[in-house]
């Protein structure tokens, strides 16, 4: 590490330069999925751009990083999940239990506020 950046700024860096690999990784995978010659080229080259931004954040923080997994592992669920049931089907699933976590937390702090008496 660099005498001159400090330790916040060297953080900062590392989850930069974590984020480039990952969507370099990414982009690579939506690429794989678009049919259209052109629009492919198009992702596989911003998919590029990341690996040079990652690169780049690698010379200052010298440090070889690995995509995240877990982001990763997000996007294949959500791919092989989407590949199998149409768009409306997945999207009202979405909307629903995007509503019942937001209706469970107003609940919840509803319940705080009137039985401890904490203002959420
Ligand atoms: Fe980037």
């Amino acid at each position: 590490m660099s005498e001159k950046i400090s330790e916040k700024t060297y953080n900062k860096l590392l989850s930069d330069q974590q984020d480039e690999i990952t969507a370099h990784y990414l982009y690579h995978k939506i690429a794989d999925f678009v049919k259209d010659k052109e629009n492919k080229e198009i992702i596989r080259q911003v998919a590029e751009d990341e690996l040079k931004h990652y690169n780049q954040l690698k010379e200052i923080t010298g440090k070889e990083l690995k995509p995240e997994r877990f982001k990763i592992f997000l996007f294949n669920y959500y791919i092989s999940v989407a590949k199998d049931y149409n768009f409306k089907k997945r999207f009202g699933e979405m909307a629903a239990i995007s509503l019942g976590v937001a209706g469970i937390s107003f609940l919840i702090g509803v319940l705080i506020k009137q039985f401890i008496g904490v203002d959420i």
